[in-house]
């Protein structure tokens, strides 16, 4: 059976002839499954020179009315909906690295993508896919990690940038922010006061992975205390 063409819903233009070739700038990939607010912060980090000679080539979600596309879309940023619907997710993986090959996508940035990705993609990408996560790891990986952290009685959280591999949460760490958890904290105020952390996280790490000696970013460096 042919590949269905991916839906783009009127956002975003045709994959096969990326905007800017020729340009030495790292393409970056966001996918992203809801409001897509790390996904801005990389975006205006990226505006405002933080990471320099990169731009983002296109936005994907699995979510087809996730609030992150129509934010990328207000950007002119090129926005995908891919919803999982009917399709196993070896087909829906098929769609969206469809995308990030055409676009000839650098990085990929996880940044909110509530699916987890198959070892195949991730040998695709291979050392080029980061995430965000708002846990210490290796401390609370996977889903609720602001509950887990609060549930725990620890009274320090944070994030981490991670490159991704195999495991849930488990790849080489990037950069990790820090926050106090406070005694009356619920998980929306910690949730919150660890966002805020995110949105510098995230810029700093991607900055610098991509000025690391290889241009392909460091694996394995050592966490960082914000
Ligand atoms: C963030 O808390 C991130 O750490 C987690 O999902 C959330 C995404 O938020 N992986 P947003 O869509 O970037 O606002």
């Amino acid at each position: 059976m042919a590949d269905p063409e991916p839906k783009r819903a009127g956002r975003g233009s045709p994959p096969p002839e990326p905007r800017t070739g020729g340009s030495d700038k790292r393409r970056i990939s966001v996918l992203l499954s809801g409001r897509g607010s790390n996904f801005e912060a990389i975006a205006d980090a990226i505006a405002d020179g933080r990471i320099p000679r990169a731009e983002i080539v296109a936005v994907v979600s699995d979510v087809a009315d996730a609030a992150g596309l129509r934010r990328a879309a207000e950007r002119g940023i090129n926005a995908f909906p891919i919803p999982r619907a009917s399709l196993s997710r070896r087909e829906h993986e098929k769609q969206v690295l469809k995308i990030l090959d055409a676009f000839r996508t650098d990085l990929v940035c996880l940044a909110g993508y509530m699916r987890l990705l198959s070892p195949e993609f991730i040998a695709r990408y291979r050392g080029r896919i980061l995430n965000i996560h708002p846990a210490l790891l290796p401390r609370f990986p996977g889903l609720d990690a602001q509950r887990q952290a609060l549930d725990a009685r620890v009274t320090e959280a944070g994030c981490t940038v991670h490159v991704v591999d195999e495991g849930t949460d488990t790849g080489p760490v990037i950069l990790q922010r820090r926050v106090p958890v406070l005694p009356d904290d619920t998980v929306e105020t910690l949730s919150a006061r660890i966002l805020e952390q995110e949105h510098l996280a995230y810029p700093e790490a991607i900055a610098r992975f991509l000025e690391s000696p290889s241009g392909e970013g460091p694996c394995g460096v050592e966490a960082d205390e914000a």
